[in-house]
C-alpha cells in the first residue's frame, strides 16, 4: 500500500466532498434510484478480490459514479414517506464528518487523552433534558438503536428481578447475581422457573432481545384486551404478576402503538403509575420501549383497536406537553419517568445519522452488574477516577463503540429544545393536514375509521404518520404504486383489515407543511383524477 500523499487522496477527498455540496445543494433529491441504474450499479459490484487494489482514484470513481447514484434518498429528501428513516440536521452531519475524521473509540473513560467520553455523557444528559427525564435520577448509554436499547432494558430487568429473588433468600448483599452465575444457575438458586415479559403488541426487536438474552421469544406475552388490542388489560395483568409470583419472575414493557393509531390514554400519568404500583407489588422490572405513546385500558373499558406494529419514537411527544394543540399526544408520553428503564432510538425523529440509539435506566448499578467488562488490565479505567464518568463499555454491549454522541451533542446544541419542538410541530401539523384532506375525500378513507371518526379525533390524535386506503377496491390494490410512480413522494404499503393501505411516516426535519402539503395534495389528486379517467 503507497503512502497517502503518493495516491492523490487530497483530490478524492475534494472530489467526495464536492460531490456531497451539490447533493445537499439539490432542489430535488432523487427518491429512489432508477430501476437500470440499480441494476448496472449490481454489475459492476464484484465478488473477487483484486490481487492488486484499484487504487484510490479509480475506488472514487466507482463510488462516485456507481455506487452513490444506486442509494436512495430516504434521509436525504423531505418527501420520502416510508417506514419512518428521519434525516440528518445539518448540525448533526457536520459532527458526522468529524467523527469520521477522527475515529475515536469512546469505550473507556480517558479524561487525559480525549474528551469523547465527556461529550458522549453531555450528549446523554441534553437528551434527559430534551424528554423532561431528571438528570440526577438517570443514567444512560448510546447504543446502535432501539433493538439494542431493548437487549439493555430486558437484560437489566433479568438482572434485577433475579437477584431480587436472590436476595429474599440469601439475604441483603448476597455475592451471587445472574452476571457473575449466568441464567441457569442463578434461577435455581433463586427458585426461579420462569422469567415473564408482560407487554402489549410487542415489536419485533423485543422478542428477539428475549431471544438473545436466553429468556425466548415465547415469554413475551400480549396481556392486552385481545388479540387485536394494543390496550394493557391491567386485571389480566394482574392475574398473570399474581399467579406467577411464587415461582416466577416478571418485566412489564410498555410497548405501544399509539403514534400509528393516535390513540391516547386521557391521563398517561395515571395510567403509568398504575403500572408501577403493580410492578413494585409483584417485584416486576418495567420498561419502556420507545414508542411511549400508551394506552392503559381500565378495567372494564370498551376500546377498539387495531393491530399495528410499536414505534420507537413517540416519546419525543414529551415536547409538545405545553401546547394545547398538541395536548392529546402529549398526554399520552406522560409518566415514563416511572419506568425503571427506557429504550429509544436516535435515528429517526432526532435526525441524527444511523446507527444511534439510546439506553436509560434508574438503576445504576444494575446495568454495571450486566455489562461490567472484567479483568481487562489493559481496559483499566484506574486512573479515570478523578470524575464521576463511568466508561461506556462498563454500561453498554459493546466494548469498541463509535462516537456516535458527537452528532446527537451537535444537533442538540445547534437547535435546542426550542429548535426540536418547531420541527416536531410542523411534522405534526404536516401530517394532519393530509389526515385532513384524506378525511374529507369522498374517494379516500382514513385508517382506522373507528378511530378518526370526527374532524376532532384527526386534529387532536394524529401524529407523524397517517394511514389511509381508496375506496375503490381495484385501486387500493394499486395505491401505493401509482402514488410512487411520479417519484415527486414516496410512500410504503401496509396491510389494514386483510387488505392494502398507505402509510405516510413524517420523520424529517426538512418538513415543510405549506409546501409538502401541496406536493401530496397533488399527487393524490393527479392518482385519483386518472384513475377515474381510466375507469
Ligand atoms: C417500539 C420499537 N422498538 C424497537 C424498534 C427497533 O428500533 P431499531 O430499528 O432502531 O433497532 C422500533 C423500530 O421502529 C420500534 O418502533
Amino acid at each position: 500500500m503507497e503512502k497517502m500523499e503518493n495516491c492523490g487522496d487530497r483530490a478524492c477527498l475534494e472530489r467526495v466532498h464536492a460531490h456531497t455540496l451539490a447533493t445537499l445543494q439539490k432542489q430535488n433529491i432523487p427518491l429512489l434510484p432508477e430501476p437500470w441504474t440499480l441494476v448496472d450499479a449490481r454489475a459492476t459490484l464484484t465478488l473477487k478480490l483484486p490481487d492488486h487494489g484499484l487504487g484510490i482514484e479509480k475506488t472514487t470513481d466507482h463510488l462516485l459514479q456507481d455506487i452513490a447514484p444506486s442509494l436512495n434518498g430516504s434521509s436525504l429528501s423531505p418527501n420520502y414517506y416510508g417506514f419512518v428513516t428521519g434525516g440528518i440536521t445539518p448540525a448533526a452531519r457536520i459532527a458526522e464528518s468529524i467523527v469520521s475524521l477522527y475515529d475515536q473509540n469512546p469505550q473507556v473513560h480517558l479524561p487525559d487523552q480525549t474528551v469523547a467520553s465527556n461529550v458522549e455523557d453531555k450528549a446523554l444528559r441534553l437528551l434527559m433534558d430534551l424528554l423532561h427525564l431528571d438528570q440526577n435520577a438517570w443514567s444512560g448509554v448510546l447504543s446502535t438503536g432501539g433493538t439494542a436499547s431493548n437487549i439493555l432494558g430486558l437484560a437489566c430487568g433479568r438482572e434485577y428481578v433475579i437477584n431480587q429473588r436472590i436476595r429474599s433468600r440469601q439475604g441483603e448483599n448476597p455475592p451471587d447475581t445472574v452476571g457473575s452465575l449466568g441464567l441457569l444457575r442463578a434461577c435455581s438458586i433463586a427458585g426461579v422457573e420462569d422469567v415473564h415479559i408482560y407487554t402489549t403488541m410487542a415489536h419485533s426487536s423485543l422478542c428477539k432481545a428475549s431471544s438473545i438474552l436466553g429468556l425466548g421469544r415465547s415469554r413475551v406475552q400480549h396481556v392486552g384486551r385481545s388479540s387485536s388490542d394494543i390496550a394493557f388489560d391491567l386485571r389480566e395483568l394482574e392475574r398473570n404478576l399474581e399467579i406467577n409470583h411464587l415461582n416466577s419472575v416478571s418485566i412489564v414493557v410498555v410497548s405501544c402503538a399509539e403514534v400509528n393509531t393516535g390513540l391516547f390514554a386521557t391521563d398517561g400519568y395515571e395510567q403509568l403509575q398504575v403500572l408501577r404500583t403493580l410492578c413494585d407489588k409483584y417485584g416486576a422490572w418495567l420498561h419502556v420501549d420507545g414508542g411511549k405513546h400508551h394506552e392503559v385500558l381500565h378495567h372494564g373499558l370498551e376500546r377498539h383497536q387495531q393491530l399495528i406494529p410499536p414505534v420507537a419514537f413517540g416519546l419525543f411527544a414529551r415536547l409538545l406537553h405545553e401546547f394545547p394543540e398538541f395536548e392529546k399526544v402529549a398526554q399520552g408520553a406522560e409518566g415514563m419517568e416511572l419506568a425503571d428503564s427506557i429504550a429509544g432510538d436516535g435515528h429517526k425523529l432526532l435526525n441524527v445519522p444511523y446507527d444511534c440509539g439510546f439506553f436509560f435506566s434508574h438503576h445504576k448499578g444494575v446495568s454495571q452488574q450486566v455489562f461490567q467488562n472484567p479483568n481487562a488490565a489493559y481496559l483499566n479505567t484506574a486512573n479515570a477516577v478523578t470524575d464521576a464518568i463511568q466508561s461506556p463499555l462498563n454500561t453498554g454491549i459493546e466494548n469498541s463503540r463509535r462516537f456516535r454522541a458527537l452528532p446527537v451533542f451537535a444537533s442538540l446544541m445547534a437547535y435546542g429544545r426550542d429548535g426540536y419542538r418547531d420541527m416536531l410541530k410542523r411534522q405534526i401539523r404536516f401530517a394532519r393536514a393530509v389526515a385532513m384532506y384524506v378525511y374529507d375525500h369522498d374517494a379516500l378513507e382514513l385508517l382506522p375509521e373507528i378511530v378518526f371518526h370526527s374532524k376532532d379525533r384527526v386534529l387532536q390524535d394524529i401524529f407523524i404518520i397517517v394511514i389511509f386506503r381508496a375506496k375503490d377496491k381495484e385501486l387500493n390494490n394499486e395505491l401505493v404504486k401509482r402514488i410512487n410512480t411520479g417519484s415527486k413522494m414516496y410512500v410504503s404499503g401496509t396491510v389494514w383489515d386483510g387488505s392494502p393501505a398507505s402509510r405516510i411516516a413524517v420523520s424529517n426535519w426538512q418538513v415543510n407543511p405549506e409546501r409538502d402539503f401541496s406536493i401530496v395534495k397533488s399527487v393524490l389528486d393527479d392518482v385519483l383524477r386518472s384513475w377515474s379517467q381510466e375507469t
